[in-house]
C-alpha cells in the first residue's frame, strides 16, 4: 500500500470509530478517541481507555499521564508526533473505571486494524489492561515489564502505565529504565529492517552480514567493504507461553 493510501485508509478507520455505537460507552462519551499519529510510525503506544480529558479533546494521552508518556518518549531522544498512540478501548469509561469484557471484546477489531495498518516495529504495551488484549496468557506486567515478547511478526514489550508511575518514585524508575531498553530494541529493529531491505535489493542469501554503509538509503561504494558483523540473532526463546508467542 502507498503512504497516501495508508493515511486514508487509516482516516476511515478513525471514522468508522468515531461512528461506532457497537457497546454502551458511545452513549456516555463526549466523542470516540480512536488514536494519533503517523500511519508510518515504527513506534506504537497502547493504553487502556480515554480518561476525561481525552474524551474532551478526542486525542490521547493529553492529560497528566500523557504529559509523562511525552517525556519518556523524549527522554530517549524521540518525539511524541512519530508515534501512533492509541488505546484498548476508544471510548472513556463512565468514572474512568476499568473496561469490561464486552466493551474489550467489541472494540477489538479496531486495534487489530490499527496495527495491521500501522506494522510498527515495536509495540509498547502500556499497564496491564493493554497486556490482557495484546498478550493474553502472559504473566502479569510487574514480571514481564520491560522484555521483547514476539508474537507473529510483531514485536511487544510491556511497560507500566504512565498513570500507575505518576504517583510511585520506584514505578517511574523502572519505566525510565525499560524506555532505555527500548532504545536498544529499536536500534536493534533498525538494523534488521536495513539488512533485509539490502538483501531484498541485492538479492543476497538470507544469511550475508550487511556491508557498512548501506542502509540508511546511502548509495553502496564500488571499493570492497569490510564486513560488518552480522546482526546478531535474537537470544533463544524462553519456553513459549502459548502457540506461536514467545518470551525472550
Ligand atoms: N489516557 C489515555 O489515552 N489512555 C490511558 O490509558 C490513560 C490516559
Amino acid at each position: 500500500m502507498t503512504a497516501a493510501g495508508a493515511d486514508l485508509a487509516l482516516a476511515a478507520l478513525h471514522s468508522g470509530i468515531c461512528a461506532c455505537t457497537a457497546c454502551p460507552l458511545h452513549r456516555t462519551r463526549t466523542q470516540a478517541v480512536p488514536g494519533a499519529g503517523p500511519v508510518r510510525a515504527r513506534i506504537m503506544a497502547v493504553g487502556e481507555a480515554p480518561g476525561e480529558s481525552e474524551d474532551r479533546e478526542g486525542l490521547p494521552f493529553v492529560g497528566a499521564a500523557g504529559r509523562l508518556l511525552t517525556q519518556l518518549v523524549e527522554g530517549i531522544g524521540l518525539h511524541r508526533e512519530d508515534i501512533y498512540i492509541t488505546n484498548v478501548l476508544k471510548c472513556r469509561p463512565p468514572q474512568n473505571r476499568d473496561p469490561n469484557p464486552d466493551e474489550v471484546a467489541a472494540c477489538a477489531h479496531f486495534l487489530d486494524e490499527q496495527v495491521e495498518l500501522i506494522r510498527p516495529d515495536v509495540i509498547l504495551v502500556l499497564g496491564r489492561h493493554a497486556g490482557a488484549r495484546l498478550l493474553p496468557g502472559q504473566p502479569g506486567i510487574s514480571r514481564i515489564h520491560g522484555k521483547r515478547i514476539r508474537v507473529g511478526e510483531r514485536l511487544y514489550v510491556p511497560l507500566f502505565h504512565p498513570a500507575a508511575a505518576l504517583y510511585n518514585g520506584a514505578m517511574l524508575s523502572t519505566l525510565q529504565e525499560d524506555m532505555e531498553l527500548v532504545r536498544g530494541y529499536l536500534a536493534e529493529a533498525d538494523a534488521e529492517r536495513r539488512l533485509a531491505a539490502w538483501r531484498a535489493a541485492t538479492g543476497a542469501a538470507p544469511e550475508a552480514a550487511e556491508p557498512l554503509g548501506l542502509g540508511l538509503g546511502l548509495a553502496p561504494s564500488p571499493a570492497p567493504f569490510p564486513r560488518a558483523a552480522p546482526v546478531e540473532a535474537d537470544p533463544a526463546p524462553a519456553p513459549s507461553v502459548e502457540g506461536q508467542l514467545s518470551l525472550f
